[in-house]
């Protein structure tokens, strides 16, 4: 694929998203192959993101003038929608229609009339909520009604900064909110080699839950790549990291190489028990993501309303594995990066019913919090991923 403008390569990721690709994978791959300034890398990203993170508020405002949306050719509703979204965001007509009329030319000739007459009659529309903000309806009516309040939902359409965790002394990097967390204010970089891992600080902080010890065992359980591992190594304990992705765990091991971390790696399906046992255990549980719609704004609309119940199945399970894995008097963490009462709350408390060997062990979590008594929920504000912490502790018999 040899894209020649932003406008082109944006349109021809999009068509790809909605087969099934991921936004974030996508751009990074392609991104990093093109031999162009960082401007147009950057206005290609701007355009992917912001199609995605508006998508249902740009078909309500496309709707009135188009008669039969779904009959058009698949490129050319997102030309429409991404010439919507620029409108949306300010830009004058001279800069805005006549780059789009060129893409729709380019792709099917006999709709650049179309979309010229289109993009030029767009006016206000007064869109529900659900609209407005682009996230589905039972997704917001969960919220309001788990959370009370809807006003942290607009900020998962905002651009978030790249927060970077350092394994080295960084200098000149304007911190985040943990002293191990910078924000990165360039382009990507071979972050390894300077010592950093992109890392959200909620994310991060879920391995600070363990307070892990130099020295200590610690079992990180869906560790993936490892980057929670990677916290946990720093600090000197000993990591096992256990995950049913080999592929990720390639990925793991070599970054942790290039940071001097030192994590052992071992490959196993979560669901069946573990031949081992540690005063530590963390379990990073596969979830909805519905904290991290702001980096992964194509999940929404992925998302059906059965899916949080279905995670909050198999995180149980992986629950009482982990659980079996924690030595007496250890301390077991429950997080996922997602804001459903169904995967937090939902899950401790079924299982704190079945375990009245283990209890709450309450922790200051140093973000702005959604919800908290039973584990905490962070709010995904100041470009923070939305998580929920449970710290469990078992008791000494
Ligand atoms: C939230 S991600 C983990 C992210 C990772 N802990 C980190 O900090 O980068 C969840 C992980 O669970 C893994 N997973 C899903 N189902 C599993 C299972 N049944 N057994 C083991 N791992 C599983 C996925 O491969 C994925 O890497």
């Amino acid at each position: 694929m040899k894209p020649k403008t932003p406008r082109a390569l944006a349109v021809d990721l999009l068509l790809q998203v909605e087969e099934g690709a991921r936004a974030q994978l996508l751009l990074d791959r392609v991104l990093d192959r093109l031999p162009w300034p960082e401007r147009d890398k950057a206005y290609a990203t701007h355009l992917v993101y912001g199609a995605l993170r508006r998508l249902y508020l740009l078909d309500f405002l496309l709707e009135p003038h188009l008669s039969r949306p779904e009959g058009l050719p698949r490129a050319i509703r997102w030309v429409l929608r991404l010439g919507a979204l620029e409108w949306l965001l300010g830009k004058a007509d001279h800069a805005r229609v006549h780059p789009w009329v060129e893409e729709a030319k380019a792709r099917h000739p006999r709709l650049a009339g179309l979309v010229n007459a289109v993009l030029r009659r767009l006016a206000p529309r007064e869109a529900p909520p659900w609209v407005r903000l682009s996230l589905p309806e039972w997704l917001l009516k969960a919220w309001e009604g788990f959370f009370g309040d809807l006003s942290f939902a607009e900020a998962l359409n905002e651009p978030a900064p790249l927060f970077v965790t350092a394994y080295r002394e960084v200098e000149g990097l304007p911190p985040g909110p943990l002293p191990e967390s910078f924000v990165w204010p360039g382009p990507k970089a071979d972050f390894p080699a300077l010592g950093l891992q992109p890392q959200n600080p909620a994310s991060l902080f879920a391995a600070k839950l363990l307070e892990a010890q130099p020295g200590e065992r610690v079992l990180d359980l869906c560790g993936g790549a490892g980057l929670k591992a990677f916290h946990l190594a720093a600090r000197g304990a000993e990591v096992i990291s256990y995950d049913l992705n080999p592929k990720r765990q390639a990925a793991g091991r070599k970054t942790a190489e290039r940071l001097g971390l030192k994590v052992a790696y071992r490959t196993q399906d979560l669901r069946a028990p573990l031949g081992e046992k540690a005063p530590k255990v963390l379990l990073d549980a596969p979830c909805t993501g519905t904290g991290t719609l702001r980096t992964h704004p194509e999940l929404r609309y992925r998302l059906s309303p059965e899916d949080p119940k279905k995670m909050a199945r198999l995180q149980r399970a992986l629950l009482e594995t982990a659980a079996s894995a924690v030595e007496e008097g250890g301390l077991l963490v429950y997080a996922v990066c997602a804001l459903t009462e169904e995967e937090g709350e939902g899950v401790v408390r079924a299982f704190l019913q079945d375990h009245p060997e283990f209890a709450l062990e309450p922790f200051a979590c140093p973000f702005p919090v959604l919800r908290e008594g039973l584990g905490v929920y962070v709010a995904p504000l100041g470009g923070l991923d939305g998580f929920y912490y449970a710290r469990l502790r078992r008791a000494k018999l």
